[in-house]
């Protein structure tokens, strides 16, 4: 596993002490289990097309590896959590994985990716309301022309799902003036971030996306971009 940046010395993000304590059991309590997951998967492959060099930004465990490895495509794992990514190189299959923060740039050439994708949770926690639109700088940077970006983005209702609004939840949510704080509750670690609507994403892909926004429910919302040439 190499590492795409960071100075040794540097404070890990929340995201990362958040993702480094849950890794243990965040498979049990925190993945999208069975046929949620299957179909998930089976959208993704056919919003992605033909194989591809795909970036998987969060890959956290490696759950959507399988489904992205067995339609041809060759991965490439990024994530900040050391601790998620020794779970997902346990893996027999796990493509390239990489140790970085995406919301502090991506660690790749220009032109890498055919696609990448961002599933689960894995954008939901910017650390400020700039981050998307530096994200999405930097996808249009690493994804080539005609390639396609698939984002989950969650919406106010798929925090309630995970969060106090529901007791049988794995953790608390925290709003308060558009910052978010959510608290896992078996180890206490807690994640900051910033509240970011759906539309915020589509705004700032707009200009080198070609964006169409799927709210199949009121929970996770799917945006598919597809890269422009560049003018
Ligand atoms: C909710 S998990 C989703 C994991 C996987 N995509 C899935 O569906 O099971 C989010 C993952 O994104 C990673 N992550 C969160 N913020 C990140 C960041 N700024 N840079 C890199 N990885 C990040 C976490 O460490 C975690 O592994």
């Amino acid at each position: 596993m190499s590492s795409g940046q960071g100075d040794p010395e540097e404070v890990p993000s929340s995201a990362a002490v958040f993702f480094d304590a849950v890794a243990g059991f965040y498979d049990r309590v925190y993945a999208i289990e069975g046929a949620d997951h299957r179909a998930r998967m089976k959208l993704l492959v056919e919003l992605l097309g033909p194989a591809t060099e795909v970036l998987v930004l969060g890959v956290g465990t490696g759950r959507e590896l399988p489904a992205l490895l067995d339609a041809g495509h060759r991965t490439t794992g990024l994530d900040c959590s050391q601790a998620m990514l020794r779970k997902c190189a346990d893996r027999s299959r796990h493509g390239t994985l990489v140790h970085g923060d995406f919301w502090h740039g991506l660690p790749f050439e220009a032109g890498a990716f055919g696609a990448a994708v961002a599933l689960h949770g894995t954008v939901a926690h910017p650390p400020s309301r700039e981050a998307p639109a530096r994200l999405v700088a930097e996808l249009a940077r690493v994804v080539r022309t005609e390639g396609v970006v698939v984002l989950e983005l969650p919406t106010l209702a798929w925090f309630e799902r995970y969060a106090g609004a529901n007791a049988a939840g794995p953790g608390e949510l925290h709003v308060a003036g558009g910052a978010t704080t959510f608290v896992d509750r078996r180890s206490g670690a807690r994640i900051d971030g910033c509240l970011v609507a759906p539309e915020v994403w589509v705004d700032a892909f707009a200009p080198t996306f070609a964006c169409t926004l799927h709210l199949p429910s009121q929970d996770e919302a799917t945006l598919v971009a597809r890269r422009q040439a560049c003018p």
